[in-house]
């Protein structure tokens, strides 16, 4: 199934990037261009990474470039 139709990015291709450390659609939309053309998909790649890091900690790394992109 596929999460974002304009790039053709599945709902594996995101979760696999979760798990390698993506913690914001920011980091999904670099790594993937996910949202990158009409953002309906963002709602969806947030709820993913929240279900993710509800159960599993987000990795302490992946949170501070997170941050620091965001700056
Ligand atoms: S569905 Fe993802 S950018 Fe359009």
């Amino acid at each position: 199934m596929y999460v974002c139709i304009c790039r053709a990015v599945s709902e594996k291709a995101v979760k696999r990037e979760i798990s390698a450390g993506a913690c914001s659609v920011r980091a999904l939309k670099d790594r993937l261009g996910l949202g990158s053309v009409c953002g309906r998909c963002v709602p969806d790649a947030r709820s993913m990474i929240q279900q993710a890091s509800a159960q599993q900690p987000i990795p302490l790394a992946a949170l501070s470039q997170s941050m620091a992109n965001a700056a």
